[in-house]
């Protein structure tokens, strides 16, 4: 028998992916930018096991089987193979796959990316695969192929049809800006939202605004994004985090019948996000919102315990006790002048808990 453990992370999007322009190949109409997530908060873990008396392929996601037969799988797994010198071995004919997440799937945390990412990582260490693997990744989830870099990555569109030159390049790694934080607000929402798969398929098909902003808006605003994190300007980065979160959600209103995946409470985050930095006069975070009603809060470590004092005290926790996880954070009195300049009122419950988590590296091997 060959296993091998791996775990891989989760990623979040700067700027955004959202639409393909080829559906099974997964190659998307613009470019994107993520930073990938400490793997201490969040990550899948996955167990890839192969040997001779294994006579089909299977697959447990956390705890539950799940059917091999489903097409963005087996392309993975096709892809693999081609490309391993092993696949024509008995022991290599069949594979058994599990994995899971060490943090809720209910959550909307991103949780395809950081799987396909494990699952390819995986893959690719029992096959023995070498060279660029984020182009297989990206053939289970676009966004998954960011989350086989550590710290700052981009995923090149590509202009080829057969995908080659779509892929995640690392533009920096995960101790470059080691003053990043990220506080994940996990809202409380009981709707399901529609999955980032079928939004952006009726977006490309709907929206006039995304043809826009793939074609006009990103090739700028990327290369605007890229210069910020070299010269690590927080105020510029941070202010084109927020443009491209609202103009995702731009592109989802215009889209027919429009995508509501922001809720009352993202809403009221964005609000207390710009108060905050009005008061100061310069941006102290930002936020940055994905295919659900979650905030992703960028901030510096310094300023971490003011951000998350104004968290406690405008989004009171119904579970005091288990609201923080992650890294811990130090207590601070709020100014009462700036308690005082924010004026809006406390929405208790509103928000689940809170995951303080940092920049991270790329998967790792646990053991083989
Ligand atoms: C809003 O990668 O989940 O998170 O390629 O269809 O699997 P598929 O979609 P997915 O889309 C992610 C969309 C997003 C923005 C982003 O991560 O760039």
């Amino acid at each position: 028998m060959k296993k091998i453990t791996c775990t891989a992370p989760v990623n979040i999007a700067l700027i955004k992916y959202w639409g393909k322009r080829d559906e099974k190949l997964i190659l998307p109409i613009n470019s994107s930018l993520s930073i990938t997530l400490d793997q201490n908060q969040l990550c899948a873990t996955t167990t890839v096991t192969a040997g001779a008396d294994l006579n089909e392929d299977r697959i447990w996601l956390n705890g539950l089987e799940e059917s091999i037969s489903k097409p963005r799988i087996q392309n993975v797994l096709k892809e693999i193979r081609c490309r391993s010198k092993l696949s024509e071995l008995d022991e290599f004919a069949h594979v058994h796959i599990v994995s899971t997440n060490n943090f809720p799937t209910a959550a909307g945390l991103a949780s395809s990316a950081a799987g396909y990412a494990c699952l390819v990582f995986a893959l690719a260490k029992l096959y023995e695969v070498d060279g660029e693997i984020s182009d297989i990744a990206r053939l289970g989830s676009g966004s998954a192929c960011r989350s086989i870099y550590g710290g700052f990555v981009e995923w090149k569109k590509g202009t080829s049809v057969d995908g080659v030159d779509s892929h995640a390049v690392q533009i920096e790694n995960n101790s470059y800006w080691p003053q990043l934080r990220i506080l994940i607000l996990v809202v409380n929402a009981s709707k399901k939202s529609v999955s980032s798969t079928s939004g952006m398929q009726t977006s490309v098909a709907t929206s006039d605004l995304l043809k826009t902003r793939s074609e006009n808006i990103v090739p700028a605003r990327l290369d605007e994004a890229k210069l910020a994190i070299k010269e690590k300007k927080f105020h510029d980065l941070t202010n084109i985090i927020m443009q491209e979160s609202n103009q995702l959600h731009a592109i989802c209103l215009d889209t027919l019948p429009p995508i509501l995946y922001l809720n009352d409470v993202s809403k009221t985050i964005m609000k207390l996000v710009h108060q905050v930095n009005d008061y100061f006069g310069v941006n102290k975070l930002c936020y940055t919102f994905d295919a659900g009603p979650n905030a992703f809060i960028i901030v510096e470590e310094d300023n971490v315990p003011l951000v998350y004092n104004l968290i406690k005290t405008y989004f009171p926790p119904a579970n005091k006790d288990s609201f923080l996880h992650g890294l811990e954070i130090s207590e601070e009195e709020t100014s009462q002048n700036l308690i005082e300049f924010i004026r809006m009122e406390p929405t208790p419950g509103a928000i689940d808990y809170v995951i303080h988590t940092k920049v991270g590296s790329g998967p790792q091997v646990l053991n083989r």
